[in-house]
């Protein structure tokens, strides 16, 4: 999709970079900007600066920077089209429909509406659950040692015992039938008529990633079968792509997500602090999940049932999130069942620990295997060794795959080059067509330090957008040619040109980066903190000289470069030098 470039600076001036980082970031005012926790890397004092004048974000911890394009690609890990989306959204500016068929904009209304509709039915739980005939689900709840707060957090409700109350409501609120049989939360029966799906339920608002209702899990309070129902999948509830709990999950810093069974499970994580906790909607875990959860973070904590059942489920989502390039870790529960009994007994501080001491997932991997077989007898053994074996195969990196080698050999006391050899032999078998292809190593690219010359063009734009005056005065000798190739250079004819039409906006240069490194970079020159001089007077000579350096730089590179034949690239170096031997004479004055 091709947005114009009026359109896009139309939009960013619309949404207002304090307002939307506010709505995740909490800030305090501090001078012309404001602070906060940075959402990008772990701290515990602020670094993460928002100018409103500027409509930049900056973090001084870990360099994290941009406008509000920038921060909402690198919050929601959205590209840019799809930035541009919600913050249109979100300012109510209407983009060129992508698909304007009747059919895609009917899509659109009708996913529009079902959201309604899942927000009001659970504004209309809350309700119930505070009125005189909920008291039995609130009962419930807070018998279940959860507290007023966590019940107001999880939006937690209560479906009374009349069969047909949300569909009078929702009726009254204007609703069709084909819309609120769309809608999963009413069920159309031939035999027995129009009823709520849930009744007689304590319930559970299921939220998507941006805390928008699309579905609800309900709970018999006591026994009773089913003991949870849930919505069904409808056009905004997808049960493979959303998970309990990471609305807030995905804002607590921490740096890895612990996945639980139960709905349960996260809301007593959640109140006894560890608001890092996410759980499957009543399926099993997806890749879909995995990859939901790549984008916020690189480690992942199961805390499964400890039972059998519990066990199954952890042996499967394994796999599934490493190979979605995801750590993994097992919690072991026992003697409890799950985390919240687990908690409820032996309190958070043991959770805690619990989490230190999880095992890396091959090695719970290896001891429930291990469970299957009878090390005391030699035949039984040797079949485990085999299995264990092969499973060492897994790691194509030799390195990783000695350390691993190591570990289990002693652990089974089996002699390293005994197992290595096994494996190999193993490795050989091998179709090699079947073996994994080997991941490409991800190219953490960092970003080379700037070079000498760089440098003071990074200042000199600096100073520019700091003290927009000095432009005029410099602009006979310096131009974007003095630039070096790359982002400096663009953000320079931008900036030249918005000094030249007396309008400043810092803002809209960053719109021309697209890729989250190069904003960072063009970023960076906004905020970087010019050093605090002695006077004006230092500071006058301290942008001559970048000036001077500037243009110095310009001329050796075009020295370096230019062929002794090519008499207009000498003539051009002549000049240069005469406007350098001009700009040591020059007074630049920053009043
Ligand atoms: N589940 C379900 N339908 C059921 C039983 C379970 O959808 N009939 C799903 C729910 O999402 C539930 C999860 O599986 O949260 C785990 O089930 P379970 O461990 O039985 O429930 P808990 O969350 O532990 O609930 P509670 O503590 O209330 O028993
Ligand atoms: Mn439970």
């Amino acid at each position: 999709m091709y947005y114009s470039d009026e359109l896009i600076e139309d939009i960013r001036m619309k949404n207002d970079i304090l307002d939307v980082v506010s709505g995740y970031v909490k800030l305090q005012k501090k001078g012309s900007s404001y602070f906060g926790l940075c959402p990008f890397h772990n701290e515990k004092s602020p670094s993460f600066s928002v100018t409103p004048s500027k409509q930049m974000y900056y973090c001084f911890g870990c360099g994290a920077g941009g406008n509000v394009y920038t921060f909402v690609m690198q919050y929601e890990n959205y590209d840019f089209v799809e930035a541009v989306k919600m913050l249109a959204e979100r300012a109510g500016v209407e983009l060129p429909e992508e698909n304007n068929d009747a059919e895609s904009r009917r899509a659109s209304d009708l996913r529009k509406t079902l959201l309604e509709i899942n927000k009001k039915a659970a504004y209309f739980y809350c309700y119930k659950l505070r009125q005189k005939d909920g008291r039995l689900g609130y009962q419930y709840l807070t018998g279940r040692e959860l507290s007023e707060e966590t019940i107001k957090k999880f939006g937690l409700g209560y479906a009374g015992k009349y069969r047909d109350e949300l569909y009078r409501y929702l009726k009254n609120e204007g609703y069709n039938d084909v819309v609120l049989r769309e809608s999963g939360l009413i069920t159309f029966d031939e035999a027995r008529g129009v009823y709520d799906k849930f009744f007689n339920r304590v319930m559970f608002p299921i939220m998507d990633v941006n805390s928008r209702v699309i579905g609800f899990g309900g709970r018999v309070m006591g026994e009773g079968e089913p003991k949870y129902l849930n919505s069904p999948e409808t056009k905004v509830f997808e049960k493979s792509r959303n998970l309990y709990g990471l609305n807030i999950a995905r804002t607590s810093r921490k740096p890895y997500v612990i996945i639980c069974e139960g709905y349960m499970d996260v809301i007593s994580l959640h109140q006894a602090g560890f608001q890092n906790a996410v759980a499957s909607l009543g399926t099993a875990f997806t890749s879909g999940h995995a990859s939901l959860l790549k984008r916020y973070t690189e480690e992942v904590m199961l805390s499964y049932d400890s039972d059998g059942a519990g066990v199954k489920a952890a042996l499967r989502a394994i796999p599934i999130c490493k190979s979605a390039g995801l750590r993994v870790k097992v919690i072991n529960m026992k003697p409890y069942k799950d985390p919240d009994e687990f908690i409820k007994n032996l309190g958070k501080e043991a959770y805690e620990e619990r989490i230190q001491s999880a095992q890396n997932a091959f090695f719970f991997e290896i001891s429930v295997l291990e469970e299957q077989y009878d090390l005391k007898d030699p035949e039984s053994k040797t079949l485990f060794i085999n299995e264990l074996a092969k499973k060492l195969l897994i790691f194509e990196e030799k390195i990783e795959r000695n350390n691993y080698l190591e570990a289990v050999a002693e652990k089974y006391h089996i002699g390293f080059a005994n197992l290595e050899g096994l494996v190999n032999k193993f490795g050989l078998q091998m179709d090699p067509a079947a073996k994994r292809q080997e991941e490409p190593e991800r190219a953490k690219k960092k970003l080379d330090a700037d070079s000498a010359g760089e440098q003071g063009q990074k200042l000199l734009l600096t100073w520019l957008i700091e003290k927009p005056n000095i432009y005029p005065q410099i602009k006979k000798y310096i131009t974007i040619e003095d630039f070096d190739e790359g982002v400096y250079k663009t953000v320079a004819l931008h900036l030249f040109e918005q000094l030249e039409q007396h309008k400043l906006n810092p803002a809209q240069i960053l719109n021309i980066f697209q890729n989250q490194e190069e904003q960072g970079k063009a970023a960076a020159l906004f905020n970087t903190k010019l050093e605090a001089l002695e006077g004006k007077m230092e500071e006058e000579k301290a942008v001559k000289d970048i000036v001077l350096k500037v243009k110095q730089h310009s001329l050796e590179n075009l020295n370096k470069n230019s062929d002794p034949s090519d008499m207009a690239g000498l003539q051009r170096i002549l000049a240069g030098k005469s406007i350098l031997q001009e700009l040591e004479k020059l007074h630049i004055s920053l009043d």
